[in-house]
């Protein structure tokens, strides 16, 4: 077995008095790529917000990088790509390399200035991304695909151990939905990043990620994605209620 990097052990959580999590015990280690499932409202942004330390479960536990999560502050090193990331205003006033720089402004602290070397890292996560050409553009001006590589930019810039991200591709259309998942095979495969990505796309599921989550407020499955493709029909049927449209894609 590998180091374990996230460690979630009986998590429950609510909103006021409504339970969206329930018992969750789920483990990530090293290396792997988990990919989460699970319908509309079903907890899994949730589940993300609790491994980042942003919101703290109502019960059980979670340790991160071996520690439990209360010792470890804010200093997490986790990249973080949020739901709907990539809808910025057309106008809104920074250019790629200034948003991806925001991403050292964390361990900076957010008064300091950037330097020389901050920019060669910028540059350097961008081209990990392909987009390097882009730097001096406007963030709002750029297509959704090519706005959700400088996402991921940012959270790479502080070289971390896990990248989470929450439905990355929505809003993207099929050939930029295509590169992006290449450039996470490539993150996983080639530089060893951990990753964790909730997708309504069960198609990439099956053929992208190497550990599978199923959720519904509680845990129908974790395992890895060929026991999930083996079991597919009936686990998602029975997380989401009912049968569900499975649309094939070929990776
Ligand atoms: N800040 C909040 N305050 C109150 N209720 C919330 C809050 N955030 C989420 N919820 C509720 O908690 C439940 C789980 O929400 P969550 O965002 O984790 O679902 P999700 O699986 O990410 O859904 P989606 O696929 O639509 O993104 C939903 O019923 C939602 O309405
Ligand atoms: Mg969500």
């Amino acid at each position: 077995m590998g180091n374990v990097l996230l460690q979630m052990e009986d998590v429950s959580y609510s909103y006021h008095h409504q339970i969206v999590l329930e018992n969750v015990t789920l483990s990530v280690e090293e290396g792997q790529f988990l990919g989460i499932v699970g319908p509309n409202g079903s907890g899994k942004s949730t589940l993300l917000k609790i491994a980042l330390g942003v919101l703290q479960p109502k019960k059980g536990k979670v340790w991160l990088f071996g520690s439990p999560m209360k010792d470890q502050k804010q200093n997490y090193n986790i990249g973080y790509v949020s739901q709907k990331s990539n809808s910025f205003q057309r106008d809104f006033p920074a250019t790629v390399q200034e948003v991806v720089a925001a991403g050292l402004a964390s361990k900076k602290g957010i008064l300091r200035r950037y330097m020389k070397k901050d920019y060669l890292l910028v540059d350097e996560v961008l081209e990990q991304v392909g987009i390097q050409d882009l730097r001096k553009r406007n963030i709002g001006q750029l297509s959704g695909g090519q706005q959700q590589r400088v996402f991921i930019a940012r959270a790479l810039i502080s070289k971390p151990k896990l990248l989470i991200l929450d439905e990355p591709t929505v809003g993207i259309d099929r050939d930029s939905t295509k590169q992006f998942y290449d450039l996470l095979n490539y993150l996983h495969k080639q530089h060893g990043l951990t990753l964790i990505m909730v997708t309504h796309d069960i198609g990439v599921v099956s053929s992208l990620v190497d550990q599978v989550a199923c959720l519904n407020k509680k845990l129908y499955f974790h395992g890895t994605r060929s026991l999930f493709v083996e079991k597919e029909k009936e686990l998602l049927s029975k997380a989401y209620n009912h049968d569900v449209q499975v649309i094939d894609h070929h990776h």
